[in-house]
């Protein structure tokens, strides 16, 4: 072939993996930041969904406890875009509804259903007795039992640098929120804090109907 030869060329990267593996990586690279880097500027992405308000202080505690008993490691929080999951929980999972999540507990692993839209699908009485005991409420259940909520105190002295911390990473709460946490947690427990937890999740979306037309629009701005 007589072909005319470059310095470095389609060839070069054919018959050469090194080269091969490094304009890969460079080019996999570029199409990765092209998809990545607009999601931290975009409004669908960076605002709160109508309805998503930071955490107040007894279910900010709630998820802490939740984060420290590993819940995330059985129970998802994301629904996602297909119909069986929609028919389930509910409207599919938004980013909007994630900005105040820090970290986020979207999860991976569902030994357990999915709990991003739990909120008021059972009575506060039910979460009490099925964290104390699953077996109570549903017999042939494999979650473990978390009997020490009950009976656990919620300390009030760290919820202002708890909030303090995720003001710093962009949670809009004001002096007075902070300065009047300590009084909202006083006497409770860490099942009280729990339970206020579930039952606030999902709650932005109660009634959106997932047909067709939600599906194709909802996760606009
Ligand atoms: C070993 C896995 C496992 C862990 C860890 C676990 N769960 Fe579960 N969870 C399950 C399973 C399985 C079910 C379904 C049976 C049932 O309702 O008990 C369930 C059900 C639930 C439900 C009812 C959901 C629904 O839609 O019916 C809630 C609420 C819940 N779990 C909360 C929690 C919380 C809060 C924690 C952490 C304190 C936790 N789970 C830890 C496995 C787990």
């Amino acid at each position: 072939m007589s072909q005319k030869q470059g310095f470095f060329t389609h060839e070069t990267l054919e018959k050469n993996v090194g080269w091969l593996i490094i304009a890969t990586i460079i080019v996999v690279s570029i199409a990765g930041l092209v998809q990545i880097v607009p999601l931290f500027f975009q409004h669908s992405t960076t605002k709160p969904d109508a309805g998503i308000v930071p955490y107040s202080p007894l279910r900010l505690m709630g998820r802490d406890i939740y984060i420290r008993e590993g819940c995330v490691g059985c129970h998802s929080q994301q629904v996602r875009t297909l119909q069986a999951e929609t028919e389930r929980y509910g409207h599919f999972s938004t980013a909007g509804e994630s900005v105040y999540d820090h970290p986020f507990l979207w999860g991976s692993k569902r030994t357990g259903p999915d709990l991003a839209r739990v909120g008021g699908r059972y009575s506060d009485d039910w979460q009490r007795i099925h964290l104390r005991n699953p077996r109570d409420v549903v017999p042939e259940s494999v979650m473990p039992s978390y009997p020490w909520l009950e009976k656990a105190t919620l300390p009030t002295d760290d919820i202002q640098a708890r909030m303090r911390a995720l003001q710093r990473l962009g949670v809009p709460y004001t002096e007075e929120q902070i300065a009047h946490a300590p009084e909202e947690l006083a006497g409770k427990t860490e099942e009280d804090a729990m339970v206020a937890y579930l039952q606030g999740l999902g709650l932005n979306r109660r009634n959106v109907r997932v047909d067709a037309t939600t599906a194709a629009t909802a996760p606009k701005e």
